[in-house]
């Protein structure tokens, strides 16, 4: 932030997930498309949020929703073409919303251009450098390079059929690199070319007018050199590693961002680069965005956090402290298209690692009443925070987790990658409801959705939740009107000692904020109410519940 400039739009930020294929299907196939999300955007406006962060619509197989991009410059014919985004921005941009776009640069779909060529191409060719391609171990590199196993399950290495037998030499086929799904090839970022053509993809849609993007996987593009086997521990998160991960935050990952900064800096109307970076701590997370670097990352480690004071205490000083350090927005987030949807995994107990999701198998199954509960405190906690905020669709409905999903409708790789031992991500990617009485809630009028939406999902339709006054809906309405008028997200926080320690209290900008996460209500201060996460009798707080609480 300059002296002669506003402060950018994205410190504090309320900013709301779309993801595509389950938002709003205006063609009636059964995939959410972007006409779908154009006609959405009024109930965008009146929720309040300021931005949209939406998943990935690109040319793509669907082999990882969207994850697998085959044109890095095209729309997918599911959601429509590049007409229908530019009309939908435009429409965006006329409600005052703002819009970053997804970005993947660690791999491509192996349906992109580049790996179709890598595949026809010798090794030790140009097309093959673009890619990880290495030779296999063993005595006819029968073995993978090393033993790097993917996100989703299983090696992370497959071995190609050579076009050419003459061409792969002494030690037969290779192998190529791929962090995740087989589909999905890891690009090689010590190729200039790889990084010429993302500055080309970033331009690209900067020209067009976005606000920004969202990088996916943005602690993996570098590898270390050597490639040394690393095997992370059992159980671990998918996505994070508690030692250092040869894969993950490498020192080199951030001179891509350098560069980046640099191209993002050449437009008007302070674009935003948000980094996901799954790494352990705050203070780590917090290297992505140096002031020469990214503009947020999101901060997993308070999303990781389990519903216990003394912990979130913790994290969140963690959190202002190391964001605020390198003069970042700390970027709260709870919710997204790969963990339990937070209304779920808050009555879970510990014991369920991110990325394995939850089925009808999954031992102790989460009291659904005490979810909605813990959730709705958790998001009016977070929001009462200084920095930006992202919401993910359909948490403002209160959706939880869909456990009961049949084996057969789930599709992602992770299931198929782990033959079914972990559930992965869907549950929390079924098509939301819009309406009680319409066919698929609303998502659509054929009835058609990609994934099945469970039939108690009719009373958590937008349409059933409007007139109620205590439904979850308008408690994020009011939530987010008040995070405005009170200017929380520019705010500062300070903690408000002698409260027993089940709680989570502190002031900012005048409001005081007080989070009950034990089982015993707890004596409130005077002031006004401004909201209460769950309406309640009485003087004392109760158990789950949050309140803003002027002091005037
Ligand atoms: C993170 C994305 O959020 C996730 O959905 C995807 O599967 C992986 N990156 C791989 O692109």
């Amino acid at each position: 932030m300059t002296s002669d400039h506003a402060p950018e739009w994205w410190r504090t930020a309320a900013i709301y997930q779309i993801y595509p294929r389950s938002f709003s299907d205006a063609d009636g196939d059964g995939m959410g498309d972007l006409r779908g999300v154009t006609t959405r955007l009024d109930a965008l406006r009146e929720l309040g949020v300021d931005a949209i962060w939406l998943s990935p619509f690109m040319t793509s197989p669907q082999r990882d929703a969207g994850y697998d991009v085959a044109d890095y410059c095209d729309v997918d014919p599911l959601f429509g073409d590049l007409a229908d985004f530019d009309a939908m921005l435009a429409a965006a941009h006329e409600r005052g919303i703002r819009m970053i776009v997804d970005l993947v640069p660690n791999h491509s779909s192996d349906q992109h251009p580049w790996f179709q060529e890598a595949l026809k191409a010798a090794p030790g060719s140009r097309e093959r450098a673009r890619y990880i391609f290495r030779d296999g171990q063993g005595e006819h590199g029968e073995e993978p390079p090393n033993n790097w196993q993917s996100v989703f399950g299983g090696p992370a290495w497959t071995r190609v059929t050579e076009a050419d037998g003459d061409a792969t030499g002494p030690n037969g086929p290779q192998w190529y690199l791929h962090l995740f799904d087989a589909s999905q090839p890891d690009f090689d970022w010590a190729n200039e070319e790889v990084r010429e053509e993302f500055r080309r993809i970033l331009r690209f849609w900067l020209d067009r007018g976005v606000d920004g993007f969202r990088v996916d996987v943005a602690h993996g593009l570098v590898k270390h050199d050597e490639l040394p086997d690393y095997m992370p521990p059992e159980d671990s998160d998918s996505m994070g590693g508690t030692e250092p991960v040869p894969y993950w935050g490498q020192e080199g990952v951030h001179e891509i961002y350098r560069d980046w900064h640099r191209v993002l800096a050449e437009y008007d109307g302070d674009r935003a680069l948000c980094a996901e970076a799954w790494m352990p701590t705050a203070a780590e997370v917090a290297l992505w965005v140096r002031p020469d670097e990214m503009h947020q990352a999101f901060n997993f480690p308070y999303l990781q956090a389990p519903w216990d004071a003394a912990r979130l205490r913790e994290v969140i000083e963690e959190s202002l402290e190391a964001f605020g350090g390198v003069g970042a927005p700390t970027t709260w987030v709870l919710s997204n298209h790969d963990v339990v949807r937070h209304a779920t995994r808050l009555a879970l107990g510990p014991g369920h690692p991110q990325g394995h999701g939850v089925g009808p198998k999954t031992p102790g199954k989460p009291d659904p009443a005490v979810g909605l509960r813990r959730g709705r405190a958790a998001t009016a906690l977070m929001l009462a925070l200084p920095g930006s905020a992202y919401l993910y669709q359909g948490e403002e409905l209160g959706l939880p987790e869909v456990i009961e999903l049949p084996d057969d409708a789930r599709q992602d790789p992770t299931w198929f990658r782990t033959g079914g031992e972990r559930y992965g991500r869907d549950g929390c990617r079924v098509p939301i409801p819009w309406e009680a009485h319409a066919p698929a809630y609303g998502f659509n009028d054929t009835g058609a959705t990609w994934l099945p939406q469970p039939s108690e999902w009719a009373e958590l339709a937008r349409d059933q939740q409007e007139g109620d006054a205590d439904s979850t809906l308008n408690l994020y309405k009011t939530l987010l009107r008040l995070r405005r008028e009170h200017a929380l997200a520019s705010g500062e926080l300070s903690w408000i000692d002698g409260l027993p320690p089940q709680t989570v209290a502190f002031r900012n900008t005048g409001v005081t904020v007080i989070a009950n996460l034990g089982a015993e209500p707890v004596a409130l201060p005077a002031g006004r109410l401004l909201v209460a996460s769950t309406p309640f009798d009485g003087d004392a707080l109760p158990a789950d519940t949050t309140v803003w609480i002027a002091e005037d």
